[in-house]
């Protein structure tokens, strides 16, 4: 199949919404991405799809460190400014912005942020696939998260079905 059905069919893939930075050369780089996940839990480790032709892409291979920055629904305009409205370091005035360990673009206002050293990466195709450790995590505020589905941002609303998990089991399920 061609990129453009596949792509069709992942416009209903239901994301959450992050802004992945980095910081490299005296200059802060960031891009809104919701090609992420987590890894593993031992060691605790994110991964993240970056486009090898977004400009975050070249500041996270060379610095090989990267912040991955949970967004909440009410700051959906960071994610319109760091997808292209606006570009290079003037994107981070928009937010409140900090550093942790590795240097790399905090927010402030985020859910959580984990603030990441590349371990391994992965080129394949049109993307780099990087795997980052996390070495220190901010939990920010409190809020639901921003999602993004069918090309549109959406908020989260709890079902009032189901079961919650057993005591004892998680999402790490063993
Ligand atoms: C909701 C949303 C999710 C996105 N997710 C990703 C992603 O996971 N990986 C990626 O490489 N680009 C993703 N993009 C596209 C980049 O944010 C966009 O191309 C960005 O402008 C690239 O940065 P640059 O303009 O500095 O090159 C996403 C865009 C939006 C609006």
């Amino acid at each position: 199949m061609d990129a453009g059905q596949f792509k069709i069919g992942m416009r209903t893939l239901a994301g959450a919404v992050n802004i992945i930075t980095s910081m490299h050369s005296g200059h802060c780089y960031g891009m809104t991405a919701t090609a992420v996940c987590s890894a593993t839990a031992d060691p605790p480790t994110v991964l993240a799809c970056i486009n090898k032709l977004a400009s975050t892409h070249n500041a996270v291979a060379k610095s090989k460190v990267f912040c991955v920055n949970v967004l909440r629904a009410e700051d959906w305009q960071l994610s319109t400014a760091f997808s292209g409205a606006q570009s290079g370091d003037s994107r981070f005035k928009n937010g409140n912005w900090t550093r942790l360990a590795t240097g790399a673009p905090v927010l402030i206002d985020a859910l959580v942020s984990f603030d990441c050293r590349v371990v391994k990466t992965l080129a394949h195709g049109s993307h780099t696939v990087f795997l980052g450790q996390v070495e220190q995590m901010l939990i920010g505020q409190k809020g639901k998260p921003l999602l993004y589905s069918e090309g549109q941002y959406a908020k989260l609303a709890s079902l009032t079905l189901g079961e919650p998990l057993p005591e004892g089991l998680d999402y790490w399920g063993f």
